[in-house]
Parts: structure tokens; C-alpha cells; sequence
């Protein structure tokens, strides 16, 4: 079994150069995911004028790249609870917006022959439930009074017997590897600049009217700058305190028999999501579920035994070839937060997908480049990027930042109590004492011993060892670092301090 995502078989992605020289365009996007590389493409055929995107490693490397790849405007059972939160008219920009998504991912794969294997197939959220199915009866009413394709069936096309579940008609997958590299490929024949191993340090707004991203190398001016680096890094519009950040997990499977065609979703807890893997040949299935608030979690080991247990008790397993996992922001009214940051006109923002970013970061990139290139879009305003939400929302984050608040005075304190890394088996990592300070230290399979700092570099707060994904990881705003502190997921920009350790 491969400990890596499944989409790492996109071989043939083509890579980009780092930025070494300071340059001015029109816009500059900020994250090389669906997202931003969707919002470039989009960009350049509105005719905004010069487009540079610059991620901080490969494209495609972040969530985009640890996804289930569906894509579809169906989310879990969302469309009643929106339309009781938020009225029919809000309800329908969603609707509207994620249901183009979908079809959108199905016309620039078409139009750019982009070989991401996108296959249509119905999506289902399932119960087993006997007291949810007026739950379910709910959801398709709210979704067929918004003009989507959904009715209420009695299977799933899974091996056991459901209640119901809610089907939703022609939506897809596909191989988001591939469909990145392929949105790349236009990017770059559209003449935009693609910049690979390039993080943005800072992004401000100056008194000329332009915005500079500053990297480690060169700045780019800008006139308009798009931040879709999942959360919006540093301080920006403090989409870190609106939003919260989970960790779900993923394996790929060979079934000994076909695997179901349909997408599928329990609404029961806990979550089981399923699609087929068509790599697998036609008995390869991709499974996801589980999940944990980032750094809250010591070992996730546990979580991915639970989801191949469930796999191997539900389906005949022949093998497990791939086990992932995946980091997604959440808002606390489920919507994503996409247009003009509370801080300026000129910096954009899209985040909080809540593990529906494929259609919500295409339908993002719609309203994102209608807004680049001066005009307003019709969906915007349920997801209005300077809203608070209403009192249930605000409630939400109240609480969600007292606990954030926690995390900054108290910490997580499994301390080894030891003076130096000597007692750290091979593959064990753990916060030792350095005379009085706290050094996170692991030692690598070869005996190596690597040891960082143990404060977030994005506000201070202070870092959890993940065991089974060997990561220091920050439950305060879901910042991520490698043993070394490199950074493995924002809204930090700089890496950990590495700390010199006596290991004889
Ligand atoms: C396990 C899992 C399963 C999911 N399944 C589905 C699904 O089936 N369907 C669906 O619709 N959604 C799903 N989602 C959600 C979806 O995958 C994400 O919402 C979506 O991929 C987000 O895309 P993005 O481009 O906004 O972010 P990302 O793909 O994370 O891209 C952001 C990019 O910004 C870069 N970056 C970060 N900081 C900087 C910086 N300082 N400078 C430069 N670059 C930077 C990162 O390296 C990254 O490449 C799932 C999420 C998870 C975790
Ligand atoms: S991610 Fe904000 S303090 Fe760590």
C-alpha cells in the first residue's frame, strides 16, 4: 500500500519555473489549486489583460490534489437547511452556482481535451436511518423547488439495504491530477505567467492603487490580486478566525467484483463517501470518510484502520493500494466566503469550501473573474465574503475562537520530559524539554533526528504532533509542518525554527 494520495499518478503534469525577477500584470492569483488555476483561466478569456499565478510548490499539490473528486452540486443534505437559514432566493444562488460548477468542469475538459477521465454518474446521500427519511423526503423537495435534478430512491447501488436516499442525475468525476494539469496546459497557451515553488510572503495594498505579493525572491505588482490558497494566508480579511479546518481520509481499493458506478454519501454519521477509481479498473473503488478538527487529533492511525475496516466489511476487498488524507476549511453557516475580502476592493478572496471546494471553487472562479474584470455577478451575494452570518453563525464562531484562545495560552503538553531526542525510537516524535523550552522532535526511520520549534509561526499558538501523518499541526487555524518545520498547509508563510539537539 502506497501511503500517498491516489491522484499522484498524473504523471505527465507539466512544471513551471520560480519566480526570480520582480514583474507587474493586471492580476495575480495566489495558489495554484482548482481554484486559482481556474480563476487565471477565466481571467485571461474575460480579457483582463497579464495574469501571473504563483504557488508555493507544485500545482495541484494541495487539497485539490487529496480530494474524492467529485463533482457535483450535491452536498451532503444542504439545500433545506440553506433555504430555512437563508430564503429560497439565497438558496438558489447556491444551487445555481454549484450546479454550473459541475458544468463548467464538463465544458473546459471538452474544450481544452483535458484527459481527466471525467464520467458522468448519479450522486446519492443515503440513510439507513428509518427516522431520517422525511430528512431526506425534505432535502429533495428544497432541491427540486430549486431546479436541480433530484428525486428519492430506495437503493444506492451499494451492497446493503438503505431507507433512502436523495439521487441527484448527471453529475461527475474525474481525475483532478490530470484536470489540473490540464487547466495548466491552457493557462500557460493563454499566455498568463505560471510560477511553481513560489510562496507568497505577504500581500498588501499600496497607496498607488496596486497590490504587491512579496515572495522570497520578487515582488508582483499587481492591480488586482485572487488569494485561493484554500485559507487566505497570514492576516488576511481573518478568514483564520471565520472559518474552521478538519482533516478527512481516504484509500483506494480493488474490489474482487465491479465496484458501484454511483457516487455515494452516507447522511448518517459517520460519513462514508465512495466513487468509482477507474485506474483500479472496473474494480477499483475510491472510499472517504472519517475526519478530525486539525491538531486535535494525536493519531490519525486510527482513523484510516476504521475506514478500511468499513471498506473490507462492506465490499469483498482484494487490496488496498492507496491511504490519503485531506485539509478543508468549514465556515459556520456551511456557505463558502468568495468575492472582495473586508479589507480592500482589490484583494479577492475564496475559501471555506467545507469539502465541496471542485464545484464551489470552479463556481467561485466564475464570480472571481466577472469581478476582475469590473462587473458584478448575480450569485455573489449568498456568498458575500465580509459577512459575519447570522446570529446562529456568530454564535458558532464565538465559541469556535474561545477554544482557539485555549490554544494560545495553553497548549498541548504531552511532554517526553526529557532533556534531549536519546529516548525517541525510530518513527517516534514528541514535544521533549530543552532547558525549560519545548522542542518538537522525531526521529526518522534511518535514526535521524529532526527538531523544530514548537510555536505557529502564523499567530503563536502552540503545535500538536500528528503520529501517523509525522506532521506538527496547529489547532488553532490548521497550519501544518513537515518534521524539518517546512510548511505543509497555511494560513502560516514561514517555516518553523530548527533547533540544534545533542543526540549522543
Ligand atoms: C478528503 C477530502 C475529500 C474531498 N472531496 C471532495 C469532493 O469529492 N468534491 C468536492 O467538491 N470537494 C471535495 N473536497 C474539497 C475540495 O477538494 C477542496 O475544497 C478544493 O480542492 C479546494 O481547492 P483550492 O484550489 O481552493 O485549494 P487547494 O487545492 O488547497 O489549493 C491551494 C494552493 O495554494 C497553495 N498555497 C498555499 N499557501 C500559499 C502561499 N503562501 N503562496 C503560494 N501558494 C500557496 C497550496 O500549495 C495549494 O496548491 C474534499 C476535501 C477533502 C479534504
Ligand atoms: S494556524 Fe494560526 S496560530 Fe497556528
Amino acid at each position: 500500500m502506497r501511503h500517498a494520495s491516489v491522484w499522484t499518478t498524473a504523471k505527465d503534469r507539466p512544471g513551471f519555473p520560480g519566480l526570480r525577477q520582480d514583474m507587474e500584470v493586471d492580476v495575480a492569483v495566489v495558489g495554484g489549486g482548482l481554484t486559482g488555476l481556474t480563476t487565471a483561466l477565466l481571467a485571461r478569456r474575460t480579457g483582463v489583460g497579464t495574469v501571473a499565478v504563483l504557488e508555493a510548490g507544485r500545482l495541484g499539490q494541495g487539497t485539490t490534489g487529496h480530494t474524492t473528486g467529485k463533482v457535483t452540486s450535491q452536498h451532503g443534505l444542504v439545500y433545506a437547511q440553506l433555504t430555512s437559514r437563508y430564503g429560497q432566493d439565497q438558496a438558489r444562488m447556491y444551487a445555481d452556482a454549484n450546479q454550473a460548477g459541475v458544468e463548467l468542469v464538463a465544458a473546459l475538459t471538452g474544450e481544452y481535451g483535458i484527459d481527466c477521465g471525467l464520467t458522468r454518474a448519479p450522486a446519492l446521500a443515503y440513510t439507513r436511518d428509518p427516522g431520517q427519511r422525511r430528512a431526506l423526503e425534505e432535502e429533495v423537495a428544497a432541491a427540486v423547488r430549486l431546479g436541480l435534478p433530484a428525486s428519492l430512491v430506495e437503493s444506492a447501488g451499494l451492497p446493503f439495504e438503505i431507507e433512502a436516499a436523495v439521487r441527484f442525475d448527471d453529475q461527475s468525476h474525474f481525475h483532478p491530477g490530470r484536470y489540473v494539469a490540464g487547466l495548466a496546459r491552457a493557462l500557460s497557451a493563454s499566455g498568463a505567467s505560471v510560477f511553481e515553488h513560489t510562496r507568497a510572503l505577504e500581500v498588501e495594498e499600496h497607496q498607488d492603487g496596486t497590490v504587491q505579493v512579496r515572495t522570497a525572491d520578487a515582488t508582483v505588482r499587481a492591480k488586482s490580486v485572487v488569494v485561493a490558497t484554500l485559507l487566505p494566508i497570514g492576516m488576511i480579511g481573518g478568514y483564520f478566525a471565520r472559518t474552521r479546518p478538519s482533516r478527512s481520509f481516504g484509500l483506494a481499493a480493488r474490489l474482487r467484483g465491479p465496484a458501484p458506478r454511483e457516487m455515494t454519501i452516507s447522511a448518517d454519521p459517520p460519513t462514508r463517501s465512495t466513487r468509482p477509481w477507474p485506474d483500479g479498473g472496473p474494480n477499483g473503488l475510491i472510499v472517504v470518510g472519517g475526519g478530525h478538527e486539525t491538531g486535535t487529533e494525536r493519531d490519525t492511525q486510527a482513523m484510516w484502520e476504521d475506514l478500511e475496516q468499513w471498506t473490507r466489511s462492506t465490499f469483498e476487498v482484494d487490496s488496498v493500494e492507496y491511504r490519503w488524507s485531506g485539509q478543508d476549511y468549514t465556515t459556520a453557516d456551511q456557505v463558502p466566503y468568495i468575492g472582495r475580502s473586508p479589507a480592500s476592493d482589490r484583494v479577492l478572496v475564496a475559501t471555506g469550501f467545507g469539502k465541496w471546494g471542485l464545484s464551489n471553487g470552479t463556481a467561485a472562479a466564475v464570480m472571481l473573474g466577472d469581478l476582475l474584470a469590473g462587473r458584478d455577478h448575480p450569485w455573489l451575494p449568498v456568498f458575500d465574503a465580509t459577512r459575519l452570518g447570522d446570529a446562529k453563525a456568530v454564535d458558532r464562531l464565538v465559541k469556535d475562537n474561545l477554544k482557539v484562545g485555549a490554544d494560545l495560552v495553553g497548549g498541548h503538553l504531552d511532554r517526553l520530559r526529557s532533556h534531549h531526542g536519546r529516548h525517541l525510537a525510530r518513527g517516534q516524535g514528541g514535544v521533549i524539554d530543552v532547558d525549560g523550552d519545548s522542542v518538537g522532535a522525531y526521529r526518522d526511520a534511518e535514526g535521524g533526528l529532526h527538531a523544530v520549534g514548537l510555536t505557529c509561526t502564523h499567530m503563536g499558538c502552540r503545535l500538536a504532533w500528528n503520529a501517523a501523518e509525522t506532521s506538527w499541526d496547529c489547532g488553532c487555524h490548521g497550519s501544518r509542518y513537515d518534521p524539518d518545520g517546512n510548511i505543509l498547509n497555511g494560513p502560516a508563510v514561514r517555516p518553523l525554527p530548527t533547533v540544534d539537539l545533542d543526540d549522543d
